[in-house]
């Protein structure tokens, strides 16, 4: 069985002490922890994750990454550099930047493309709206967000990690129920066996409003392969139950 992964998304929080403070109360308390753990962390802050996570097992992620390889893109973020501050992990497409920064999904399967080319894993970002899964167009969303980047990666995309994140269920409070969030799963994952021989290499993690609380009961799911938790991966004792609770 492959190892869970839980990623924490800090999204724009986060200074110089508080990191610090974050960063090492999370190695003094993950000890040898059966999961794996990242934290996706702004990129001004990279450099100082690299210095303290140095030795350790917990990986550093970025929140994004440019489609371009380099040149006049003013803001933008290139793999070649997340890879010098030894980034592992970068997460694209997530619904904050489809939503604020207009990014459909052709850009996110070219990021993806972009990410894998240099060894960074892209954390696939796909979710429906609560206006979409009122009309019943949860799976018709899902499935049209993973092909875009099924149709652009081919058989690479056995080295991506998939996150189902409902957008109603993100930093609101409302968690997808276990069942719920394994039927989009188990569709997604469907969807990768179509695709690709290696699927079972591919972890989908579940997103939205995770916590210690209901950590477990999601990841007792048969498809549920880690969590990418945002509100509480800031918080080092909920984060550290969520560790604890994926095995
Ligand atoms: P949340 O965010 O856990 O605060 O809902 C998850 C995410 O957006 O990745």
């Amino acid at each position: 069985m492959k190892k869970k992964l839980i990623a924490g998304n800090w999204k724009m929080n986060g200074n110089l002490a508080a990191n610090e403070a974050l960063v090492r109360a999370l190695l003094e308390g993950m000890g040898d922890a059966a999961c794996t753990v990242a934290v996706c962390v702004p990129a001004p802050y990279l450099a100082q994750l690299r210095a303290l996570r140095s030795g350790s097992a917990l990986e550093i992620g970025a929140q994004d990454v440019s489609q371009h390889e380099q040149g006049a893109y003013t803001g933008e973020i290139s793999a070649l550099m997340l890879k010098e501050f030894g980034v592992r992990y970068a997460i694209v497409g997530h619904s904050e930047r489809r939503q604020y920064h207009g990014e459909t999904d052709a850009l996110v399967a070219e990021k993806t493309k972009t990410a894998l080319a240099h060894g960074i894993t892209p954390i696939v970002c796909v979710g429906e709206t609560l206006a979409e899964r009122e009309a019943g167009k949860t799976e018709e969303v899902v499935k049209r967000q993973m092909a875009a980047v099924i149709h652009t990666n081919g058989h690479c995309i056995s080295e991506i990690v998939v996150a189902y994140e409902p957008v109603w269920a993100i930093g609101t409070g409302k968690t997808a129920t276990p069942e719920q969030a394994q039927q989009v799963h188990a569709l997604l994952r469907a969807q990768l066996h179509a695709a690709t021989s290696h699927s079972d290499r591919i972890s989908i993690l579940y997103g939205g409003s995770m916590n210690a609380a209901n950590a477990a009961s999601l990841l007792s799911q048969p498809d549920i392969d880690g969590g990418l938790v945002g509100g509480a991966s800031l918080k080092a004792a909920d984060f550290l139950q969520i560790i604890a609770a994926a095995r």
